[in-house]
């Protein structure tokens, strides 16, 4: 039997409500394949500022260094919203981020076919999308120095970030993004802003550059904009996508929705050793927290990839893919994801039926 740690982060808003369903299904697919987790729950974001003033203790990292994978729900909230930064729940996640350097962010968007009435885009557009975003995670605009809030001369404000990337830094994304073209479509996309940012122009020099060490893959690049104009018109056209921190975040929202909702997408934030922290795309959704409205689905997909990409179990993330595809055929469907003729459950209730289905395919 094979045993692994695993770090629950549920933090804020509708985290608890998901994680649990995600947890619970590890259990029963890990019952049925030998597989043992012993989970260790810590805190992070509101909850952790709650009970020790940090976002981000230095005893959750610790758990999360000493695991084998974390799986994180969402952190935030309206009532941390007004705190200094350093003490925010967002700052935790990005400490976290950070502290075990999870450079590399896998955003993928693939439409399931039982959810093409639920875009908001025509069936013909997302019908078969299958987009992979390589979203760089620990540099670019959230990490750059300088950054603040400080006073001039004359007494006004002024809010400072910066935009920095490293030679380095580029490349090791960037062979993140070509080895995942190499595995699904061959085709990648590098979207920046070179026409106005010089951060942007090295980074399509070096991505540019890497190109020679895969010929196997046909590199494009857009500018940012156009990218999320195309995103909406013809997403099709995209296979792979590789690009900065804000930019990643941003695009990857939108190609969230090409698929439903931003409720049904996972997310693998990998380093190069260590660890991996596995995520949601969406946030802690504090307008439906505590009201069993949750749809747990990103959640039990992070638990998935966390099978797939940190724990190098494929069969058990089949399944857990596997029972998502079978409730939704079942026509079970929490709000977000609703359409004429399925039946409306919360999030409880599309958990059992998860089990049940994953007893079925055992
Ligand atoms: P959000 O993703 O939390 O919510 C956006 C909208 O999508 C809301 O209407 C919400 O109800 C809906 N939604 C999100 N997840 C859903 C789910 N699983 N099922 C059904 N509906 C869902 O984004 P926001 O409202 O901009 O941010 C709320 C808080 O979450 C903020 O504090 C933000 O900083 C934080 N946040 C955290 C993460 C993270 O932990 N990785 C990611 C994004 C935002
Ligand atoms: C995400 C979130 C985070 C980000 C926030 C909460 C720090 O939006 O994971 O997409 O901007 O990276
Ligand atoms: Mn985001």
């Amino acid at each position: 039997t094979q045993q692994y740690r695993i770090t629950l982060l549920p933090g804020d808003g509708i985290g608890p409500e998901i994680i649990a369903i995600a947890t619970q299904s590890l259990k029963t697919v890990g019952a049925q394949l030998d597989l043992t987790f012993e989970f260790q729950e810590a805190l992070i974001g509101g909850a952790a500022i709650e009970a020790t003033g940090n976002p981000l203790p230095e005893e959750t990292l610790q758990t999360c260094r000493d695991s084998d994978a974390v799986l994180l729900a969402a952190i935030g909230g309206y009532k941390w919203d007004s705190l200094p930064r350093n003490l925010r729940p967002e700052t935790g996640l990005l400490g976290l981020r950070a502290g075990l350097e999870l450079f590399a962010n896998l955003r993928p968007a693939q439409i399931l076919p039982q959810l093409i009435d639920a875009s908001s885009l025509k069936r013909e557009l997302v019908e078969g999308v299958d987009i992979m975003v390589v979203r760089e995670l620990t540099g670019g605009a959230y990490f750059g120095q300088p950054k603040g809030i400080f006073e001039t001369e004359t007494g006004v404000k002024r809010g400072v970030n910066t935009i920095a990337y490293t030679e380095p830094e580029i490349d090791r994304i960037g062979r993140v993004a070509f080895e995942t073209a190499q595995k699904r479509g061959g085709r990648l996309c590098s979207v920046d802003k070179a026409n106005v940012l010089e951060v942007s122009q090295l980074w399509r020099d070096r991505i540019s550059a890497l190109a020679e060490d895969y010929p196997d893959v046909e590199l494009s690049h857009l500018y940012v904009d156009n990218a999320a104009m195309q995103l909406v018109r013809a997403p099709k056209q995209f296979d792979t996508i590789v690009t900065s921190n804000l930019f990643g975040d941003i695009l990857s929202d939108i190609a969230a929705m090409l698929t439903g909702s931003i409720g049904m997408l996972p997310s693998a934030s990998l380093g190069a050793s260590g660890p991996g922290v596995f995520e949601p795309v969406h946030g802690s959704a504090p307008d439906i927290a505590g009201q069993d409205l949750a749809n747990p689905l990103a959640q039990v997909l992070s638990a998935a990839m966390m099978l797939r990409y940190g724990l190098n179990q494929p069969t058990a993330a089949d399944r857990l893919e596997q029972a998502v595809l079978g409730v939704l055929e079942q026509g079970y469907r929490t709000g977000d994801i609703q359409s004429p003729g399925t039946t409306l459950v919360g999030c409880k209730e599309m958990g059992d039926a998860l089990m049940q289905q994953l007893d079925s395919i055992a």
